[in-house]
This record gives structure tokens, sequence and C-alpha cells, in this order.
């Protein structure tokens, strides 16, 4: 039996990570997930951009600090967003400053064989990093042309190489985002880091959703396979809208209990 650590927590059930963008969602995850993930995927998810490439520096510095300090518990894991670490010098350079910022206990990086170099030097000067791979959402200008890797005996192949590549480098975990169960299932049995998968499977050593396609807080119509609604938080906020919108109108709110005397 395989088993699952990151850092020095041991895990004796598959590992949980969602995502949270913002203190709020950080308290009610704390303690009761695993991994709390900073994602980018805030870029699409909460400011409504097209893809990930947008998401700057900035913004994984806010998210990730008002986040991380409300995070006691849970490992936090932040997000290197696009463009920040195209080379070794730019990578430990920004590396720094969201360490420096916000904490975090982990990187995550989405790894091509090109960007091998980069999480080498990243771990060569002592910082945690999780590799990303399968669908590297930033290498995507349009999230339609995203499609299930691993159905292919070369995606297979190369898939497996790159994981174990980043074992081999330091990597702590591998996160597998969109591909074939017996893809998901050869990778995680051929390496002896965790894969946290994201569609992937449940072969994985843990799994990763994003916080807001648990609670259907999405505007996208169109939802990936794996993303499973816990509850259903968009239509319960639009019935307490139209509530609220219908006491203002007939002047039933705010009624005494809500008003100073
Ligand atoms: O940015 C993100 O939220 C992610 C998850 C989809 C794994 O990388």
């Amino acid at each position: 039996m395989k088993k699952i650590k990151i850092l020095n927590k041991t895990f004796t059930k598959p590992i949980s990570c969602l995502t949270a963008y913002s203190p709020s969602i950080a308290k009610i995850l704390d303690g009761k997930i695993d991994l709390i993930l900073v994602g980018d995927s805030l870029g699409s998810t909460l400011y409504g951009m097209k893809n990930t490439q947008g998401v700057t520096m900035d913004m994984m510095k806010n998210h990730g600090n008002a986040v991380n300090r409300e995070i006691k518990r849970s490992l936090k894991v932040l997000d290197m967003p696009y463009k920040a670490y195209d080379n070794k010098i730019d990578a430990y350079r920004n590396a720094k400053t969201l360490l420096n910022h916000c904490a975090p206990d982990l990187l995550k990086i989405e790894i091509s064989e090109k960007k091998l170099v980069v999480l080498k030097h990243l771990v060569d000067k002592k910082i945690n990093v999780i590799s990303h791979i399968g669908v590297t959402p930033q290498s995507y200008k349009d999230f339609n042309k995203i499609r299930v890797l691993g159905r292919t005996n070369k995606e297979k192949r190369d898939l497996l190489k790159l994981a174990k590549q980043s074992e081999t480098l330091g990597a702590k975990a591998v996160l597998l985002e969109c591909i074939t169960a017996d893809t998901a299932k050869l990778i995680t049995e051929n390496i002896s880091i965790p894969t946290i998968g994201i569609g992937a499977s449940r072969y994985c050593d843990g799994q990763v959703l994003v916080f807001d396609d648990l609670i259907n807080l999405t505007t996208n119509n169109k939802k990936p396979k794996f993303v499973k609604n816990y509850f259903n938080f968009n239509k319960i906020a639009s019935n307490a809208v139209k509530k609220y919108n219908q006491e203002v109108k007939l002047k039933k709110y705010p009624s005494a209990k809500f008003t100073y005397n």
C-alpha cells in the first residue's frame, strides 16, 4: 500500500483539496479539507476572464494573502500565475515574492517537458512544489479546446514520463487534470509521491475540485463531466434575492425588528 505523505503530514485516507479565493471560504474549509488551493482558476471563476492567462502576480498575492491568513490547520497551496515562471530567474524571484507575501506551504506550477528545469531550480532553492500535469489550463486561450488526455499510448507514455521526472526532480505531489482513469492509475501506481486528481478518476491518491463548482456558484452552464454539485447555492441564493426584492417593494423590509429607534 502506497504511503500518502505531503511535507510532514501522512494521510491514511485519500487527500481532499478544494480551492478558496476569499477568507470567508477559507474559514469554512480550514481543518475540514486537507489542502486548500488558491488556484489561478480565480481568473475565470471569479473575474470572468476567458482563460487564466490574464491572472497576475498581484491577483495571486492579494487572494493568497487574504486566504492564507485564515488557514490554521489545512495545508496551504498557491498557484503561480501564467508567465511568472517562464524561466529559472523569474520563477525564483516570483516564488519568493509569493512565499513572503502569502506564506503558502506549497506552490503549484503547470509542468511541460520545457518547464522541468524551472521545477528543478525551485526545488534546489528548497521550495515545496506541486507539479500540475495533464491538461494545464494556462496553455489554453480557449477552454473549449480542452480535451481529455491519456487516451493514446503516446499520451499515456508522455504523462507517465512527466510524472516520474517530477518525482525525481523533487516535486512533493503531482496534480493530474483531465486524464483517463487507466492513465491516472498507471501514474499513481508508478510514482511514490501522491497524485491528486481533477477529472482524473478515483485511482488518484487525492481529489481536488473548484469550490464554486462544488456549491454550483458558477455562471458556466457547460460543466465538465467530473464536476459534482454537492449543494445548489445558485438556486437558494436566487430565491433569497427574489424574496428580498419582493419585501422591499411591499415595504415589508425593514420591519421594526431591523430598525433603530
Ligand atoms: O487553478 C485551479 O483551481 C486549479 C485546479 C483546477 C486544480 O489548478
